[in-house]
């Protein structure tokens, strides 16, 4: 007996599937369960965005040696250093910026030996993130989960399943022109929110990841993803339907798929957001020079 995709879904309760619709004015018009985009109150329009973007690329200094970047996973987390002479250094940012100077292959090597905040106590693997490292999309979630501490890959549980379908529904795939990853790299006890120094310790890696992908458009997947990328505390519905940005890139807030699984009447939201996200990255990739 051979078994659909749709029969999986089903029985995974990942139904209704989202699909895309396309030949509707504005290019991209959603139809999960018959909801369409004016149901929710939120119109995707061009003139939602902000621009806010500060623009900043760091001047790399030159490419570390495998003994600096063991020291800089040495060096402790907070407490500043005085060295005669010199004002206190915050021992982060010291490591924020030789992170900074990494390639993909130091990078991994760095997170994976990574002791700079008590998450590495309890994790079985780091989670460094996975897909296309040239990828025009990025999505961020939170944290790992145990499923993702036990394969070390971001969303491969429920949730997974979900940001998979939702990936599909847009005509992109995990690994395809898209890269997934998480605020923190290693798994909080609990699967609790990432505290506030743990994120910090983990965002140089992620803030090097987003250097080298250098994605078109990065969608931040619930609060924690949002407020740690955006630097302001506010509700994941006072986020969406917004073009944000992370130092210059367009970043665009939705719900968290685990956040979905509980609350399916936000799934419609969701769809909403992922056509804006749709409509808003065919305007970047328009705005591409045209190659000579
Ligand atoms: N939730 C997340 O935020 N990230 C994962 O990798 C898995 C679940």
């Amino acid at each position: 007996m051979s078994v659909s995709r749709d029969d999986i879904l089903k029985e995974l309760g990942l139904t209704p599937v989202w699909r895309m619709r396309t030949g509707v004015a504005g290019g991209v018009s959603a139809s999960a369960s018959g909801i369409s985009p004016s149901a929710s109150g939120i119109s995707p329009s061009a003139s939602n965005a902000s621009t806010s973007a500060d623009g900043v690329k760091a001047s790399l200094p030159p490419e570390p040696t495998r003994a600096q970047v063991n020291e800089i996973n040495a060096v402790p987390a907070r407490e500043p250093i005085t060295v005669r002479g010199l004002p206190k250094i915050r021992p982060l940012d010291a490591r924020a910026t030789q992170i900074a100077t990494l390639e993909w292959p130091q990078l991994k090597e760095s997170v994976a030996g990574c002791v700079a905040c008590p998450l590495h106590r309890g994790r079985t693997k780091t989670v460094f993130g996975v897909g296309d490292e040239a990828a025009d999309w990025l999505f961020v979630g939170e944290g790992p989960g145990a499923e993702e501490d036990a394969k070390g890959e971001p969303f491969v549980g429920q949730a997974g399943k979900l940001l998979d379908n939702m990936l599909i529904a847009i005509k992109l795939q995990r690994g395809r022109n898209v890269y997934i990853a998480n605020i923190v790299k290693c798994r909080p006890p609990e699967n609790r929110i990432p505290e506030t120094g743990e994120a910090g310790q983990c965002e140089p890696y992620l803030h090097r990841q987003i250097a080298l992908i250098k994605p078109k458009l990065i969608v931040a997947l619930g609060k924690v993803a949002a407020v740690n990328l955006l630097k302001r505390d506010a509700a994941v519905a006072s986020m969406r339907g917004k073009v944000h940005q992370y130092q210059g890139i367009p970043l665009i807030v939705t719900y968290h798929p685990a956040y979905l699984l509980r609350s399916l009447p936000e799934k419609a939201k969701a769809w909403v957001d992922l056509c804006f996200a749709v409509e808003t990255m065919r305007g970047l990739q328009s705005d591409q020079p045209a190659p000579t």
